[in-house]
């Protein structure tokens, strides 16, 4: 399993790793499968230097992929970006989530990072374990901020000062 930046060759892929998850209701408020195009800004505002976009290939099948994003985006937040951390159903419960988030922890003082936030679903009970696992605290709670298909959703935000 190699752990690399990601080309925007890869952006189908994980796309679809993305797109798996939006029938669960649990991970993204998007509440409909996303286009790679719709992707494209998205993928590009992503820098090695600053804010990557990492992936683990499997001999050319990629497994997972965790992104750096901006928080806000206003210079006073540049030492802070959100994460995001995807696994393709097949590779699940392999610790591959936690091995990408333990190499965001890792190079984040490289990336000029000080704190790392994930925001989350409050019923995203994997990903919330994946994060507490690693360190990360839960620091605020947005009662019924997302809606789909009528139900409202809460949001955990969780942060880790590396
Ligand atoms: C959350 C997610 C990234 C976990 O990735 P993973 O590679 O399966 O996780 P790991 O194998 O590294 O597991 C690490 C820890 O996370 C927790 N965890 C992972 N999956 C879990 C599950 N289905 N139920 C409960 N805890 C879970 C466990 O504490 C686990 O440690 P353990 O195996 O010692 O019990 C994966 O389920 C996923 O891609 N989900 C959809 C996307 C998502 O929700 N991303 C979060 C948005 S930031």
């Amino acid at each position: 399993m190699q752990l690399r930046d990601a080309t925007e060759a890869d952006l189908p892929a994980i796309v679809a790793i993305y797109n798996t998850t939006i029938p669960s209701r649990m991970v993204t408020a998007d509440p409909d499968p996303v286009s790679v195009e719709s992707k494209l800004s998205w993928f590009r505002a992503h820098t090695p230097d600053r804010r990557p976009l990492w992936i683990l290939d499997e001999d050319g099948t990629i497994a997972a992929w965790l992104s750096f994003n901006d928080f806000y985006g206003r210079p006073a937040y540049h030492p802070t970006a959100e994460i995001s951390v995807y696994v393709a159903e097949a590779y699940r419960r392999r610790g591959l989530g936690r091995q990408l988030l333990d190499e965001a922890i890792r190079r984040a003082p490289d990336l000029r990072l000080k704190t790392l936030l994930a925001i989350v679903f409050a019923h995203n009970e994997p990903s919330l374990r994946l994060l507490e696992g690693a360190g990360f605290q839960r620091w605020g709670f947005l009662p019924a901020v997302a809606e789909m298909d009528g139900i409202e959703y809460d949001d955990v935000i969780l942060g880790r000062r590396v």
